[in-house]
């Protein structure tokens, strides 16, 4: 019986370094840096996809859309006449990638033409000048590929995604997915993107989004377990010492 309490003690102490070992291993993991892709294992998917600059000028030759980002499409849906599956993950190659589009004081639209103008991808960004805040209301894709017949198109004009405000530009170093329609979701990868009131051909403010928030609080929770840790050590060591002092005065 008397053994009980000693093993939890050293349950305690075994599974303790063990948790925190697997939260500091979670952390390293969302660390925003690039990782190595393994080129050995059996993977299908691209690589991450390079990050490339985007930028469209007005009537007057001023820079009025400016983007960072590295895009990867993920297209897959059941094509009836062929009777299968059709699945592709592509990278957007940003040196075969060419730039299209407009901007206007409400709406930018900007066009990214690649894969030998077989793709055509189209992000809509809307200005709400009540709020003062943009945000991507818009994709569409029409693109070809050789596996299947006809152009494949989708367009949702409802969405709702990189929200910022005006004159800050919108950042996002953690990987996302952006779901367009039930066959075509984008992951994006670093982006720093600003659709409207850009000063000279600069970013405005960077405003973050949740993920990377998400992922920089997990250093400090970390830190404050440890803190924590040290605390209740700290604690069981001053209660041990005076529990021994009074047993030691008793006798
Ligand atoms: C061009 O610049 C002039 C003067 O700054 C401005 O009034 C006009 O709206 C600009 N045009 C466009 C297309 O931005
Ligand atoms: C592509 O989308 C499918 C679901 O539509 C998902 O299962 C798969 O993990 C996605 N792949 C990538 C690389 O995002
Ligand atoms: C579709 O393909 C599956 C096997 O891949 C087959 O069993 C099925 O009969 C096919 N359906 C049609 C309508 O061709
Ligand atoms: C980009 O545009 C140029 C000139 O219009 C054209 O020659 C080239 O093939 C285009 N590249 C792509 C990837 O569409
Ligand atoms: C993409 O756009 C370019 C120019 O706007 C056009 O020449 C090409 O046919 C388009 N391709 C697709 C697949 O929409
Ligand atoms: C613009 O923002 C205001 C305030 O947030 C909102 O009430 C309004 O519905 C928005 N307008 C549009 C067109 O989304
Ligand atoms: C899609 O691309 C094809 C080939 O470039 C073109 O003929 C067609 O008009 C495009 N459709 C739309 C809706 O843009
Ligand atoms: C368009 O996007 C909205 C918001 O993400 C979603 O609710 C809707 O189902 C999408 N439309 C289609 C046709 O997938």
């Amino acid at each position: 019986m008397t053994r009980v309490a000693p093993a939890r003690c050293l349950c305690l102490g075994v599974f303790l370094p063990l948790m925190l070992a697997a939260v500091l291993h979670q952390a390293h993991s969302a660390d925003p840096t690039p990782t190595p892709q393994t080129t050995a294992a059996p993977h299908k998917d691209p690589e991450r996809p390079e990050r490339g600059t985007y930028q469209l000028t007005d009537g007057n030759g001023t820079v009025c859309l400016l983007a960072y980002m590295g895009l990867q499409l993920n297209v897959s849906f059941n094509s009836v006449s062929e009777n299968k599956t059709f699945e592709e993950v592509v990278n957007v190659v940003p040196k075969s990638t060419n730039v299209s589009g407009l901007c206007d004081s409400k709406k930018a639209v900007l066009q990214l033409t690649t894969d030998g103008q077989s793709k055509n991808l189209t992000f809509v960004f809307t200005l709400n000048t009540t709020s003062n805040k943009y945000h991507l209301s818009e994709v569409s894709l029409n693109a070809t590929w050789p596996a299947i017949k006809g152009p494949f198109l989708v367009k949702n004009s409802s969405l709702d995604y990189l929200r910022g405000s005006l004159g800050y530009s919108y950042v996002c170093r953690q990987e996302q997915t952006l779901t367009v329609t039930k066959e075509l979701s984008i992951n994006t990868f670093q982006v720093q993107v600003q659709p409207f009131g850009l000063k000279g051909e600069q970013f405005g403010a960077a405003e973050e989004c949740q993920l990377d928030e998400d992922a920089m609080l997990i250093p400090i929770v970390v830190g404050a377990a440890l803190a924590g840790l040290v605390v209740i050590v700290l604690v069981a060591y001053l209660i041990g010492r005076k529990r021994s002092h009074a047993g030691y005065q008793t006798i």
